[in-house]
């Protein structure tokens, strides 16, 4: 399986694909989950009766779920997936020691399952995105250790000289998360379950936010970025737009977004420059994002009229549109004093699902509908009609997610900070509260129609799988047994 076949008649390579199987199955399982999370959440931010007064089904310890669910479950085993799947493709080689690519995915697996045990019942670092207690934290280390290894082993064995662009932002995205989640966990434990920083005091905080913002920099941004140079090219049959961009995207992109964390710190006790270095480096950061994109959608110039009936592309190209969008207003908001109307509000959950559900959400779908069928040998997915409806479902989905988001986050900021001449608050808080109601309950609405979609996506992948063929292609078979 995992060996180049002996003796065979052609020189193709036999790849190692059962373990990018694994993991694509995994990814739509967990996004399914994942989102599932996210609609509680999001019920019971509207109606907070849904945490049916049980302390593990609480807000607090359903949310970090979400966000690990999506991002490190959904999203982690979709880059495994479509990395392991791309870099055999572009370096004609089968993965280096497939046995240790099968541990990464079992390695993976138990983390997921034990951040879904510890999270609910209460074990937590209480460190956004890093809330993993610190046994766990361990088991990452060795996991990610071994994708390197793999990974890189794989680029070391290359039959071509040349390392196509993909590998770069799958490559940086690899070494970057391990250098983040080292530095970032250095802990003492007290005991199994708990342990303290080393930093204390601000330099924890910027630290935790160096962390965070390259989380999304790396690991929702370059990876997914290694998904668009690979598969839009695939699905549009066309090369990239512009090569020397690509080049120049990645270089400026990951020089950049190191440095863009204190954005995350405004008006804390960081001290003031280290706060305008992080919004002017934010600010830099719009341009090779939006080269980036111009140059995933300009792959599709001479092919627009694919867009029309090819639902793929329309998930590969539209998500490009949602991350162009969050990296326009990422920088907004990265400006101080937009930043002071915006933070602790829901215009941040907006900023953060147009990029989730938009960017890192479509790519992965589109992706993954390029992938499945081709994995099992199928020539599509069982019903491409479903993957019609899915996109439209998801995109619908979206944009009732964001806009209430948006609308809700600039009236709390301008609520809160609205001064009556006497110098007392025009609003106490709970009207804030009783005035963002309405659009909890559409950003509800909104979030069950992406996961509608998801699940759709499920059902569909199974049938793929089984090999099933959709109605149509029944009927000559049906007629020729007649
Ligand atoms: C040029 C690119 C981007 C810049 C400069 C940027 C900037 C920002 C800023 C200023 C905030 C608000 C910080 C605060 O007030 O607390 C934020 C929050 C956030 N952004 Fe972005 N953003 C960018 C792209 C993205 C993308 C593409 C995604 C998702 C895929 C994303 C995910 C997030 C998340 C998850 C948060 C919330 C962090 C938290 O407080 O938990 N961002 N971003
Ligand atoms: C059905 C789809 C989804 C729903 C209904 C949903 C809902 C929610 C809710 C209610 C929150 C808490 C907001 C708050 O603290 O006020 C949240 C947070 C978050 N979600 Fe989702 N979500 C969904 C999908 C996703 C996906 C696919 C991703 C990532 C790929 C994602 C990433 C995040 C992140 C990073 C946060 C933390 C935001 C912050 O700290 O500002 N979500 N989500």
């Amino acid at each position: 399986m995992s060996k180049p076949s002996a003796g065979a008649a052609s020189a193709a390579p036999v790849y190692t694909d059962a373990v990018v199987r694994w993991f694509a199955i995994a990814s739509v399982v967990w996004g399914a989950v994942g989102m599932l999370v996210g609609v509680i959440i999001a019920a019971q931010l509207a109606w907070p009766e849904a945490n049916l007064g049980i302390p593990w089904f609480t807000y607090s310890r359903l949310r970090p779920l979400h966000t690990n669910a999506v991002i490190f479950a959904f999203g982690g085993s979709a880059l495994f997936a479509t990395s392991y799947h791309v870099v055999q493709r572009t370096c004609q080689t089968p993965l280096f020691m497939p046995a240790l690519a099968r541990f990464t995915f079992w390695g993976w697996q138990a983390v997921i399952v034990l951040a879904a045990v510890s999270l609910p019942l209460g074990y937590t670092q209480s460190r956004e995105y890093a809330e993993l207690i610190w046994p766990i934290d361990l088991l990452i280390a060795v996991v990610w250790v071994a994708y390197a290894v793999v990974f890189f082993g794989t680029i070391g064995m290359r039959k071509v000289r040349h390392i196509y662009v993909a590998n770069w932002f799958f490559g940086a995205y690899i070494l970057a998360v391990a250098l983040l989640h080292i530095f970032n966990n250095i802990q003492i434990p007290t005991s199994l379950t708990h342990s303290y920083s080393v930093y204390a005091g601000v330099q924890d905080a910027m630290v935790q936010w160096w962390y965070g913002h390259n989380a999304v920099g790396f690991f929702l941004t370059a990876g997914f970025l290694g998904m668009m140079y690979y598969y839009i090219p695939k699905q549009a049959e066309r090369p990239v737009y512009s090569y020397r961009l690509s080049i120049v995207h990645f270089w400026a992109l990951i020089f950049t977004y190191m440095w863009a964390g204190p954005h995350h710190l405004h008006y804390t006790a960081l001290p003031d420059w280290t706060q305008s270095v992080g919004m002017i480096f934010s600010l830099v950061l719009l341009a090779p994002s939006w080269g980036g994109m111009i140059n995933g959608i300009m792959t599709l110039s001479g092919a627009w009229y694919k867009l029309r009936d090819d639902p793929i592309l329309k998930f590969l190209i539209v998500s490009l549109s949602f991350y162009g969008m969050s990296t326009f207003e990422g920088p907004m908001m990265s400006i101080k004093t937009v930043n002071a109307l915006s933070h602790y509000t829901d215009w941040t959950v907006g900023h953060v699902h147009s990029g989730a559900l938009g960017w890192v959400g479509l790519i992965t779908m589109g992706s993954l509908y390029y992938l499945i069928p081709r994995l099992y040998g199928r020539k599509t997915m069982y019903s491409p009609k479903a993957v019609e409806l899915h996109f439209w479902i998801a995109t619908i989905g979206i944009v009732l997610y964001i806009a209430a988001m948006w609308i809700a986050g600039v009236m709390q900021g301008l609520m809160w900070r609205a001064v009556n001449p006497d110098g007392t608050l025009v609003y106490s808080f709970v009207e804030s509260v009783k005035a963002t109601y309405p659009f909890y309950v559409i950003r509800f609405s909104g979030g069950l129609l992406y996961l509608s979609g998801m699940l759709l996506m499920a059902w569909n992948v199974a049938m793929t799988i089984k090999g099933n063929r959709p109605a149509e292609a029944r009927v000559p078979m049906a007629a020729a047994h007649a």
